[in-house]
């Protein structure tokens, strides 16, 4: 069976991942930063190895990459991310902005770049960037939002950078949009829950193809605007 990594995997959608994918058979690597919070990992069922991983420590990230250095990876969910203060125009903490970029845009690519080795050997070769419809430059109506909004549009383009680098390689690239989601982050008066956006994920993982290497899908498949 194929071997999907998952990061910030102990709650909210992260969980659902690893949940959903044991479930159907996948050997699973779920990363969280606090193993002691992980106890809903732990009891799932399955295929699945918990590591401890805070996706800003760029040595344990090269660390864990080296321990699963012989074994090969299919897919890599760069899931994990922080919103950071809800402030709007004048009220930017530009240490927290700081912080926020180190989880949601800087580590993704550093986890590709110490993972793309093991992604090589697997057959699915595939990277999924958890973004946000707030990171598209072409959807912001409405503003604010400028540390969270800032944080996944640059990782929208390293997914987009991510795709002509690794095109070549093999390798397929998205982002998505994972609806708004009753998770920590989103709330409980967000749209769905978490088993509809990941099932709806999934499914569009599962159809990937090459050719849709560099797109920006929403949780239902419909391709979103940059
Ligand atoms: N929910 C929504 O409506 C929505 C909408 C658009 C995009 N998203 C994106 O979807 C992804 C998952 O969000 P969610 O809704 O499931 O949020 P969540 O319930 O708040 O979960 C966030 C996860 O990220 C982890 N995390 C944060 N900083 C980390 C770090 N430095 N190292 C490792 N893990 C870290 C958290 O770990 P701890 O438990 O240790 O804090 C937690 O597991 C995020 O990238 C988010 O931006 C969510």
């Amino acid at each position: 069976m194929p071997t999907v990594l998952v990061t910030g995997a102990n709650r909210g959608l992260g969980l659902e991942f690893v949940r959903t994918f044991a479930d159907d058979g996948w050997r699973v690597h779920a990363c969280a930063r606090n193993i002691e919070k992980a106890k809903a990992i732990k009891s799932l069922s399955g295929d699945v190895n918990c590591h401890r991983l805070d996706v800003t420590d760029g040595l344990k990230v090269a660390s864990l990459a080296r321990s699963l250095a012989e074994e090969p990876l299919d897919l890599l969910i760069n899931n994990a991310g922080a919103y950071g203060p809800r402030t709007g125009f004048g009220e930017t903490d530009y240490e927290e902005w700081a912080s926020v970029l180190q989880v949601n845009t800087l580590a993704p690519l550093r986890l590709v770049e110490r993972f793309v080795g093991v992604l090589e050997q697997g057959e699915g070769k595939t990277v999924v960037n958890i973004s946000s419809r707030m990171g598209s430059i072409a959807s912001n109506s409405s503003g604010g939002s400028y540390i969270y909004r800032s944080s996944k549009a640059a990782l929208n383009m390293i997914t987009k950078g991510l795709s002509v680098d690794l095109g070549p390689r093999g390798f397929t690239v998205v982002s998505f949009h994972p609806g708004w989601v009753q998770t920590d982050m989103g709330g409980e008066s967000a749209d769905i829950p978490v088993q509809e956006s990941v099932a709806g994920m999934r499914k569009v993982i599962a159809g990937l193809t090459t050719a849709d290497n560099g797109r920006f899908f929403n949780f239902d498949g419909e391709e979103l605007p940059w």
